[in-house]
């Protein structure tokens, strides 16, 4: 029945043709230190000496900045912070397919070190019940037309001790319980990104369902607060424009958009 429902998403969902520019591959800088990479990505762009699928990636950010108005910790070197830069022609409805980008290779990248992770919508990280990475994807617009793209993420590597603020952090040491080097990582997520760079141009309707069947809590009845009130409810996935896809334990269905769900433990 579940499964039924998953099926009658897909098989009427259209996905227009998505098209990424160029082949190139990818130019990986560092820098030692600055206030964010994706402010930092801005810079470079504005002073025009930055070139498509250029990777940022630090040691250290002072204002880490994360989804609304939140900040992003990370300790000196023990941590991925990186942004990827590229310069696409994205139709604007299709904006969310970045962030099913981003969210797969990360996913996948995880998997081959034998992480294995859930995407909380929209674009969280989770390994069980805590928080391994987050994503913040800032566009530029020319039209209706995404023509640039900054996917940054952090990403918790080799910290193994979180400020108490932070709400259920977990990093890749944590879990396998040895050090990874960062730039590795970093590397392997740009390999993921152009394997699916052409995925999303050739086959984006898998790349839909695969990011649906990966979410956090998909099928499984929970507790949410919605506008204030607290509802049982499960998620079904979610719509091409990002929307979540909630059934209330009442059999309605809610289609919400970032902020407006939180997650009930
Ligand atoms: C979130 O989960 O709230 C998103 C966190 C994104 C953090 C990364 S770290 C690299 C890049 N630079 C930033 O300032 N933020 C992103």
């Amino acid at each position: 029945m579940q499964n039924l429902f998953f099926k009658v998403t897909l098989t009427s969902i259209t996905i227009p043709n998505i098209i990424f520019l160029k082949n190139s591959s990818w130019n990986i800088e560092t820098i030692d230190v600055c206030d964010s990479t994706n402010s930092q990505v801005k810079l470079l762009k504005a002073n025009k000496t930055l070139t498509d699928r250029t990777t940022l990636m630090t040691y250290l950010q002072r204002k880490g900045r994360g989804q609304g108005d939140n900040s992003w910790y990370s300790s000196r070197k023990k941590n991925l912070l990186a942004s990827f830069y590229l310069e696409v022609e994205l139709p604007v409805v299709n904006h969310f397919m970045l962030t099913i980008m981003a969210s797969i290779a990360l996913y996948r990248m995880l998997k081959s070190r034998g992480i294995n992770c859930d995407i909380k919508w929209p674009n969280d990280i989770y390994y069980e019940n805590k928080k391994i990475a987050g994503v913040l994807i800032e566009n530029t617009l020319m039209r209706d037309k995404i023509t640039e793209t900054i996917i940054g993420i952090g990403l918790n590597v080799n910290e193994t001790e979180f400020p108490e603020s932070i709400p259920n952090p977990c990093s890749m040491k944590q879990i396998i319980g040895k050090d990874f080097k960062l730039d590795r990582i970093c590397k392997d997520i740009t390999k993921e990104l152009d394997v699916l760079l052409q995925q999303l141009g050739s086959m984006p309707e898998e790349l839909f369902h695969e990011y649906q069947s990966l979410l956090y809590r998909l099928n499984q009845w929970y507790l949410f607060k919605i506008k204030g009130k607290t509802i049982n409810a499960r998620i079904h996935g979610v719509e091409l424009d990002g929307r979540l896809i909630l059934e209330t334990d009442g059999g309605t269905l809610m289609h919400l958009l970032f902020g407006e769900i939180e997650y009930i433990i």
